[in-house]
């Protein structure tokens, strides 16, 4: 899996040493995690462990063997199930004592979060603001709707009994609180991985409030998520002309003016605005 990993088309890797790893199994994994950051071969993917979650003995110890073992090798880490703020002041305080005694940039390791209980809901402001390291707050179905005793074992996904969505309330919670720290909004797991068209529907539910990804379990997911969280040609197209359109009225020799028609549709700064985030995710996706 390391091996095929390192030669698949997603934006990002995460090495996992919680819910993947069974208990007995945990100290292995960590020797095993170190070996394949120290063996490289991971081209410009993002490389990310996710340790323990707090409440378990094993956490410390994750954080100060991966980045004792392979900290330049590491670019973020994964910490599960986060209940408060606290608990990322400690892991934060923990990587910059690492990062002194090893020599390495101070805050150069980044953190990602992931919000997946109902405590960590009522407390993801604080969670957000809690850390400069913190890049990105990730969505977790699956411990989230045990969390909260949600009667379906259908992670992530529509349940006929519900007139909505249920995850509706939780995506934009945490969307809004993402982006008011301007960090990053990923999107958890699906994990019916041979139903990749219940994938992309639920992909395509986060993507469109705004989310910037969606973790992937299987190499099979991976196409659909690189579709699905970046514009069509015909939006990014759109995108640029708006820029285009907005930036020569506003100039002087357009008039200077804020508000302008473009075909039927009268666009503004905010107009510009919108534009911009879907022209920089297609700019990002090579379109
Ligand atoms: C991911 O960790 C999840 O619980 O969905
Ligand atoms: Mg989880």
């Amino acid at each position: 899996m390391l091996d095929k990993a390192r030669t698949l088309p997603a934006d990002q890797v995460f090495l996992d040493l919680e819910d993947a790893v069974a208990p007995l199994a945990k100290e292995a994994a960590r020797g095993n995690v170190v070996a394949a950051l120290r063996e490289g071969g991971w081209d410009d993917k993002i490389r990310t462990v996710r340790v323990n979650d707090l409440s378990t003995p094993w956490t410390y110890r994750d954080v100060i063997s991966v980045v004792e073992g392979a900290g330049e090798h590491v670019d973020c880490l994964v910490l599960p199930k986060v209940r408060d703020a606290a608990q990322v002041i400690f892991v934060d305080t923990l990587l910059t004592q690492i990062e002194k005694t090893l020599g390495l940039p101070i805050g150069g390791i980044g953190l990602e979060l992931q919000i997946e209980t109902a405590r960590g809901l009522v407390e993801i402001d604080a969670i957000a603001a809690a850390s400069p390291r913190t890049e990105t707050l990730v969505f977790g179905p699956a411990d989230f709707m045990a969390s909260l005793n949600m009667p379906s074992l259908a992670v992530g996904e529509l349940n006929p009994d519900y007139p909505g969505d249920p995850f509706h309330y939780v995506l934009m919670r945490l969307l809004v609180a993402a982006r008011s720290h301007d960090l990053q909004a990923i999107d958890g797991p699906h994990l019916q991985i041979r139903d990749v068209a219940g994938f992309a529907a639920s992909a395509r539910r986060s993507a469109a409030l705004g989310y910037d990804g969606k973790w992937v379990l299987h190499p099979d997911q991976i196409e659909a998520a690189n579709e699905v969280y970046s514009p069509t040609p015909q939006a990014y197209d759109r995108a640029e002309l708006i820029l285009d359109a907005y930036e020569h009225a506003t100039s002087e020799a357009g008039g200077a003016t804020g508000a302008v028609m473009l075909g039927d549709e009268m666009i503004d700064e905010a107009s510009r605005k919108l534009a911009q985030v879907i022209a920089a995710k297609g700019r990002a996706a090579g379109l």
